[in-house]
C-alpha cells in the first residue's frame, strides 16, 4: 500500500517565492511593476535608476500619491491591494490589481519602500529582507514613493543563473520603459545608472502629445515616415501611429501595442498589422508601429497571466477587424490601395509622393522617400473601414516574440 502523505499548508514566505517565481522572471519584470504602481499612484515624474543590469540595484521613484503608515505596513503584503474592489476582476481599469507584484519581489530580493503622501511632512519606509517585514520607521524624503530592489535573486541561484548579461538585462529594462513611457505621454520618465546612457523624456501634453512621446522613443525618422491611426469600430477606439511601408525592419522588434494603456503581446494585434500590410509589405519584413486600442474593460480579460501582458478578448474577430481598418484606411489615405486582385502587374509601380497626386493625411513621408502605389487596379476596398477578405492574413510561420520581456 503507497504511504499516506499528508497535506500542510504552506509558510507565506514560500507562498510568495512560488508566486514569484511567475510574476518576477527578471530585473525587467520588476522595473515594469514598479513602474505600473507609479502609474497607478497618479505620478507624473517617475525616475528610474539602475545597477549592473538591475541585478544588484533597482530604484523607482514617484511623485504619486503616496501611501500613509497603515497602507505602507500593508503594500508588501501577498494580496494586498488598492486597486480591486469586491467583484470588479472583469471590469479593470488600473495596471495592477492583483495585490501581490511587491510581495512577490520582497520574496527573492532586498526590498524597500519609502512613501511620503502629500499631507505628511515627513515618510515612512519598511524594509522586507528573506520575506521579513520590519516595522515603519521615520525618513526624509520628497513627497511620492521611492521603491529600492536591491541584489534580485541573491538567494535563488536556480533564477540568478539564467539571468543574461548586465547589457541584454538592461536593454530589456530600456524596453520596458519605452512601452510604459508611450503608453503614459504626459509623464515625465528618466531612466539612468552608472551601466547605461541616460534616457531623459519629459512630459508632452496637448493634442499631440501621443505623437511627440513616439517621436521621442521612437525618433523622428518614425514620424516622418508614418501616418496617423484615429478610427472608431465596434466601440473600439484605435490610434497610434504606423509606418508607412517603405519604412520596415527585419523582426518585430518595433511593434509595439497597447491595449487600455497596458503594453500587450497579442497575436490578434500582431495579425491584425500583419494583415492590413499585407499587400504592401514583402514576407520577412516587418512593418513600425504603435498601436493604442482603447476597449470597453468589460470586453477584455487582463487577467490571463501574472505578468500581465497578455490578455483574451471576449471579441477577437471586432478587434483584428478595427486595427486592421484603422491601419488600412491611414494608409488609404497615404496612398496605399490594398486589393485582394493584387497581381504582378501592380506590383512595381512606384512613384515619388510628389508625383503620386495621392491625398495624405497625417505625416507625409519624408522627402525623397518613395512610396508604393498599386493603384493600377481600383480599390476594391470598402470604406467606412478597410473590408477583411480585401487584406491577406496567413498564419505566422513563426512568431518573434523575443522582443518581450
Ligand atoms: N508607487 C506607489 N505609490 C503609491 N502606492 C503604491 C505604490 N506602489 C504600490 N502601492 C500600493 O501598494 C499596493 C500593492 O502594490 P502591488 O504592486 O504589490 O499590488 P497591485 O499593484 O495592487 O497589484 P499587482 O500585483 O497586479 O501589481 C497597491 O495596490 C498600492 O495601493
Ligand atoms: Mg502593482
Amino acid at each position: 500500500m503507497p504511504a499516506l502523505k499528508n497535506i500542510k499548508r504552506l509558510p507565506e514566505d514560500l507562498i510568495n517565492r512560488i508566486a514569484a517565481g511567475e510574476v518576477v522572471e527578471r530585473p525587467a519584470s520588476v522595473i515594469k511593476e514598479l513602474v505600473e504602481n507609479s502609474i497607478d499612484a497618479g505620478a507624473t515624474h517617475i525616475s528610474i535608476v539602475t545597477a549592473k543590469g538591475g541585478k544588484d540595484l533597482m530604484r523607482v521613484s514617484d511623485n504619486g500619491s503616496g501611501m500613509d503608515e497603515n497602507n505602507l505596513k500593508l503594500c508588501v503584503e501577498r494580496h494586498a491591494t488598492s486597486k480591486l474592489s469586491n467583484d470588479q476582476l472583469d471590469r479593470i481599469n488600473s495596471l495592477g490589481f492583483r495585490g501581490e507584484a511587491l510581495a512577490s519581489i520582497g520574496s527573492v530580493a532586498q526590498l524597500s519602500v519609502k512613501s511620503r503622501p502629500h499631507d505628511q511632512g515627513t515618510g515612512l519606509i519598511v524594509e522586507v529582507t528573506g520575506g521579513k517585514i520590519s516595522q515603519p520607521g521615520p525618513v526624509s524624503m520628497n513627497r511620492g514613493t521611492i521603491v529600492e530592489v536591491k541584489n534580485l535573486f541573491a538567494k535563488v541561484p536556480a533564477r540568478l543563473k539564467f539571468l543574461k548579461g548586465d547589457r541584454a538585462e538592461n536593454s530589456a529594462i530600456t524596453d520596458i520603459i519605452k512601452r510604459l513611457a508611450m503608453a503614459n505621454p504626459s509623464v515625465h520618465f528618466i531612466l539612468e545608472g552608472g551601466d547605461r546612457q541616460t534616457s531623459n523624456w519629459p512630459g508632452q501634453t496637448g493634442p499631440d502629445a501621443q505623437k511627440s512621446r513616439l517621436g521621442q522613443i521612437i525618433g523622428s525618422e518614425f514620424i516622418n515616415n508614418s501616418v496617423v491611426l484615429a478610427n472608431t469600430r465596434h466601440k473600439i477606439v484605435v490610434t497610434g501611429m504606423a509606418g508607412l511601408p517603405t519604412f520596415t525592419r527585419a523582426n518585430s522588434m518595433m511593434q509595439f501595442f497597447f491595449v487600455n494603456g497596458r503594453a500587450v503581446r497579442d497575436k490578434v494585434l500582431i495579425g491584425a498589422v500583419r494583415a492590413a500590410y499585407g499587400d504592401f509589405i514583402f514576407r520577412g519584413r516587418f512593418p513600425v508601429v504603435a498601436i493604442f486600442v482603447d476597449i470597453d474593460p468589460g470586453e477584455v480579460d487582463v487577467n490571463v497571466h501574472p505578468a500581465k501582458t497578455e490578455l483574451r478578448f471576449r471579441d477577437s474577430g471586432a478587434v483584428r477587424s478595427a486595427v486592421i481598418a484603422a491601419t488600412g484606411l491611414a494608409l488609404n489615405e497615404a496612398g496605399y490601395r490594398a486589393s485582394s486582385q493584387l497581381s504582378t502587374s501592380t506590383i512595381g509601380a512606384f512613384s515619388t509622393p510628389a508625383q503620386s497626386g495621392q491625398t495624405r493625411t497625417g505625416f507625409p513621408p519624408s522627402a525623397g522617400s518613395t512610396q508604393f502605389i498599386s493603384s493600377a487596379q481600383p480599390s476594391n476596398v470598402e470604406f467606412e473601414g478597410l473590408s477583411e477578405p480585401s487584406a491577406r492574413y496567413e498564419e505566422p510561420q513563426q512568431e518573434d516574440y523575443s522582443d518581450f520581456a
